[in-house]
Order: structure tokens, then C-alpha cells, then sequence
């Protein structure tokens, strides 16, 4: 029986080794990780992610042939392929602070793997990592290893988007896996291939060089933000010309050169890694001398703030250039719907601002905790991955903010609505019933499109939806 062990039981770590144990019977797996708390809640009913199909998934699957543990050392010893899944923040200190990946995490798992190896081993980069950060990790593997054991590094990035992620690992694109062009590195590539080819077409299954592999994951990712930052340039675009994006991306998309997707404008887009990705890419590019491709690629980012900036000041100026002592009901804090995760969600930087401003905020959303949200509105940029440098949480800050449990109480009496995450439950509230609770005139700023203006403007909202004429 093949044994893979993964280091890192987060949001990628989990569900794509639950994916490969469903569809590898004969294979097991074993997800470790230094979090206690992770991985209890791993081995109890209640997952440490939610991800519509994976609770499923994880209860047919465990104790038969995946399991959860903090022994690192152990299944890591144990195991023929080692997957690397774990966090590569942003640095925040240092040499590329702001840009570059902290690689951190990712030394010290491969140093661990150097330490208890016995056996030969395929160690696999799971996590998104700069390009020829293999190089390094052969360095280190095999100049802290003098047992005589061979290991093969190879790249297989993930794609799986938050929210589907199941589904994602069920039927990907394509799966992309890099070796070194040595008959050693081929042979590695083919025993991963052998694992992905238990569900995955063939034809779906890429084999490249390691760097091409590398580079694609962080391409594929600024590919994506550079589409969300193209409409979302068009949407202020479409507000000065009364064109409507919406009707701009669905022609536009009609093209199928283009294709439709990923083309819904936004308050900006949020999530762990297009920030980060499209950071660790310009630092890469500046390291190169390629500082005009990295500038090219920064606009991305600066295309998001811009996008974030543009939605607080256009909630501030439409109530009447301030919102100091109003209540703002803010609809969703999750970077997207159907997840609990806020990494980078764009509802941090929007209620910064309405708090700048001095508003009382009274948030809503489904799936989101009220420790994780006053967490999140403590931290500072960058520093929600490294724990280190969490500052004690502002008081003052927090006598703005109330979190609830129901859409209807967070709007009770506001002078506003924010829609910041397009969770499905948001279009089928009875904005009649809101509307009538609310302070007038009535505002609702729709971060997200999901509303309908005209409705919304009959029932007597003022409304603000992105990309559409005032
Ligand atoms: P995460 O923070 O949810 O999980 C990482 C886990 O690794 C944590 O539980 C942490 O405790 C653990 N860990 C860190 N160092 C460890 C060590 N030395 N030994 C054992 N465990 C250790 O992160 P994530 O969202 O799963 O992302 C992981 C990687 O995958 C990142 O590089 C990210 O860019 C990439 N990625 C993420 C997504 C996504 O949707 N979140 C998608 C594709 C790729
Ligand atoms: C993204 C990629 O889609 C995955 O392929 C990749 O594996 C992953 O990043 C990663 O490397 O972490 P994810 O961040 O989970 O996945 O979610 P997306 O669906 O890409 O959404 C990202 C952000 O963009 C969200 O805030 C979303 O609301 C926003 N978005 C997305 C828009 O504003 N408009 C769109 O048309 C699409």
C-alpha cells in the first residue's frame, strides 16, 4: 500500500487529501499538522473549514484510509510521497517585505523531512510557492541528509477555488505536475500521475519542467485578478458614462476568445492568495530586472485598492459626506460566499474606512464568528498569517462595531445597507420589511450586484449597485 503524508491540514491540505483518499482506496493518507486545535477539530464533527460536500467526504473516509494526527515526524517518516501544504504568507519584516513569500514554514517542513527520513521519498510542493523554490528545498534535503536517501521534489500546484472546492478536486481542469527531465524526476512524476489517475482523464493530467510549474500556478492566479481588475476598471468606466457593466461583461464575454467567466464586477476581490500571488510574482519580476512587467502586474492590485477605496468613498459622500454616529449594516464578511473564510476579504478594508468615519457597524454573516470578525478588524495588513505579530485588540475600534446574528437585526434602524460578500440568502431577504425598519432616506450599496436596482428603487432605497449610473 502506497502511504502519502501532508503536511498542513488547512483549506487546501484537507480537502484535497479527503479527494484522494475517496478515490484511492488502496492508498493511505495522513494529514498532520503542528495546530492541536486544527486537527482536533479535524478528527470531531465539526470541521475546522466549511466546504459545501466535504463534511461527506471527510466521514466516509476517516479511519478507513485518512487520518488526522500532530505525530509529524512519524507518518512523515512512514510515507512514500510527502505533500508540503502549508501557509506561504507575505513577509512582513525583512528583505521583500510586502512582496515577497515567507518561505518560513516551508523550510522548516522540509528541514523536519531531512531530519526523520529513512526511506527514499517523493516530496511534493502542494503550497504556492516562488519560482525555483524546488532548487532550494533539494539544497536543503539533501545537504541535511546523510542516510543516503534519494528524494525527488516535484511541483503540483492547486487550483481549487474556496467555496467549490469539492467539486474542484472532483472534476479539476487539469492537474499540473512538475519533475526534473532526469530518469529519477520522470519516475516520480509517473508513480503522482498513478495517484491523480484514479478519477483524473488523462488527457487532464500536465506534465511539465518544475520551473514551468512554478510559474504557471502564480500565472493562473494573476490571469484570474487581472480579469476581476479589467471589469472592475470598466465599472467606474460604465458609472461616469452611463454604460452598465453588466451588460458590458456579458457582451464582452459573449466573445469566446474571452469567455464569461470571472468577469463579475466587485467591491474588489479578496481570499488568501490573488494578493499575496500577484505580490510574490512582481517581487519576482523586480528580482530579475523585469521591473516594467512588474509594474504591469502591481496595476492589479492597485486596480482592487482603487476598487475598495472608490465603494467607502462612495458610501460616505452619498450620505451626505459623512457617516460619523450612523449605523451601517454590513451584509457579509467573507472574502465570497460559501465560505467562513475573511483572509483578505475586501469587508476589512470597507469597514476600516466606514470606521475611520466614525459609523457604528452592525455586521452580518452567515458563517463568520464575532471573534473572527473583531479579530480581523484588529490586524494589520499582512499580519493574519503570522500569529507573532498580532497586536491586542483595539478597544475604542470595537465600541463601533456589533456583530449579529440575523440580516434583518443588523439592519434594524440603519441608515445603510453594505452588501460586501454575495451570500444567496442576501437576494432573498424582504427588503419591503428592511426598508420600512430603516432610518430614511433609506441607502443600499450593493458591493456585489446581487440585488435588483429597480426593485430596490421602487420599494425606495437609494441605491448604489457597482458599475451601474447612479
Ligand atoms: P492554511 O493556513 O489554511 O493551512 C496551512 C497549515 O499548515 C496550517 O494549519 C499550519 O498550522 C500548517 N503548518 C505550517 N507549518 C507547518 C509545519 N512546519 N508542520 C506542520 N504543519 C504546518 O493555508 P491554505 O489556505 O491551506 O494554503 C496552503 C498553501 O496552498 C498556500 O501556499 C496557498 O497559497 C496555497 N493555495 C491555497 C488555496 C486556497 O484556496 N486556500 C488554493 C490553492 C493554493
Ligand atoms: C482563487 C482561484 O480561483 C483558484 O484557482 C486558486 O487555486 C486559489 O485562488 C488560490 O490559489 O488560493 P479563491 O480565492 O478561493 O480561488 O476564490 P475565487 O473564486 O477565485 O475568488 C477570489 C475573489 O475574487 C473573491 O473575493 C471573489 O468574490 C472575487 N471575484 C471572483 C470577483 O470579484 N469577481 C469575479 O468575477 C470572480
Amino acid at each position: 500500500m502506497v502511504k502519502i503524508c501532508c503536511i498542513g491540514a488547512g483549506y487546501v491540505g484537507g480537502p484535497t487529501m479527503a479527494m484522494i483518499a475517496l478515490k484511492c482506496p488502496d492508498i493511505e493518507v495522513v494529514v498532520v499538522d503542528i495546530s492541536k486545535p486544527r486537527i482536533a477539530a479535524w478528527n470531531s464533527d465539526d470541521l475546522p473549514i466549511y466546504e459545501p460536500g466535504l463534511d461527506e467526504v471527510v466521514k466516509e473516509c476517516k479511519d478507513r484510509n485518512l487520518y488526522f494526527s500532530t505525530e509529524v515526524e512519524k507518518h512523515v517518516a512512514e510515507a512514500d510521497i510527502v505533500f508540503v501544504s502549508v501557509n506561504t504568507p507575505t513577509k512582513t519584516r525583512g528583505l521583500g517585505a510586502g512582496k515577497a513569500a515567507d518561505l518560513t514554514y516551508w523550510e522548516s517542513a522540509a528541514r523536519m523531512i531531512a531530519d526523520v527520513s529513512k526511506s527514499d521519498k517523493i516530496v511534493v510542493e502542494k503550497s504556492t510557492v516562488p519560482v525555483k523554490t524546488a532548487e532550494a528545498i533539494e539544497k536543503i534535503l539533501t545537504h541535511n541528509n546523510n542516510k543516503g536517501i534519494s528524494f525527488q521534489i516535484l511541483s503540483n500546484p492547486e487550483f481549487l477555488a474556496e467555496g467549490t472546492a469539492m467539486a474542484d478536486l472532483d472534476k479539476p481542469d487539469r492537474v499540473l505536475i512538475g519533475g526534473r527531465e532526469t530518469p529519477a524526476g520522470q519516475k516520480a512524476v509517473a508513480a503522482l500521475k498513478a495517484v491523480y489517475a484514479h478519477w483524473v482523464p488523462e488527457d487532464r493530467i500536465i506534465t511539465t519542467n518544475l520551473w514551468s510549474a512554478e510559474l504557471s500556478k502564480l500565472a493562473a492566479n494573476a490571469f484570474l485578478a487581472q480579469r476581476i481588475s479589467s471589469i472592475n476598471a470598466m465599472s467606474a468606466l460604465c458609472e461616469s458614462t452611463g454604460a452598465e457593466v453588466n451588460e458590458v461583461a456579458y457582451a464582452v464575454g459573449k466573445d469566446s476568445r474571452i469567455g464569461p467567466k470571472f468577469l463579475n464586477a466587485s467591491v474588489g476581490f479578496g481570499g488568501s492568495c490573488f494578493q499575496k500571488d500577484i505580490l510574490n510574482l512582481v517581487y519576482i519580476c523586480e528580482c530579475n530586472g523585469l521591473l516594467e512587467v512588474a509594474h504591469y502586474w502591481k496595476q492589479v492590485i492597485s486596480i482592487n485598492d482603487y476598487q475598495k477605496s472608490r465603494f467607502i468613498k462612495r458610501v460616505v459622500s452619498s450620505m451626505f459626506n459623512t457617516v460619523s454616529g450612523k449605523k451601517i449594516a454590513v451584509l457579509g464578511f467573507a472574502f465570497k460566499k460559501d465560505t467562513g473564510d475573511t483572509r483578505e476579504t475586501p469587508a476589512i478594508d470597507v469597514c476600516h474606512g466606514l470606521l475611520g468615519d466614525k459609523a457604528l457597524l452592525s455586521i452580518y454573516d452567515p458563517q463568520v464568528t464575532e471573534e473572527q470578525i473583531k479579530r480581523d478588524l484588529a490586524m494589520n495588513k499582512f499580519d493574519w498569517d503570522h500569529p507573532q505579530h498580532l497586536q491586542p485588540q483595539s478597544p475604542t475600534a470595537f465600541k463601533q462595531v456589533s456583530v449579529v446574528w440575523d440580516a434583518y437585526e443588523a439592519c434594524k434602524d440603519a441608515h445603510g445597507i453594505c452588501v460586501i460578500t454575495e451570500w444567496d440568502e442576501f437576494k432573498k431577504l424582504d427588503y419591503q420589511k428592511i426598508y420600512d425598519n430603516m432610518q430614511k432616506p433609506a441607502f443600499l450599496f450593493d458591493g456585489r450586484n446581487v440585488l435588483n436596482v429597480e426593485e430596490m428603487r421602487k420599494i425606495g432605497f437609494v441605491v448604489y449597485s457597482i458599475g451601474t449610473p447612479l
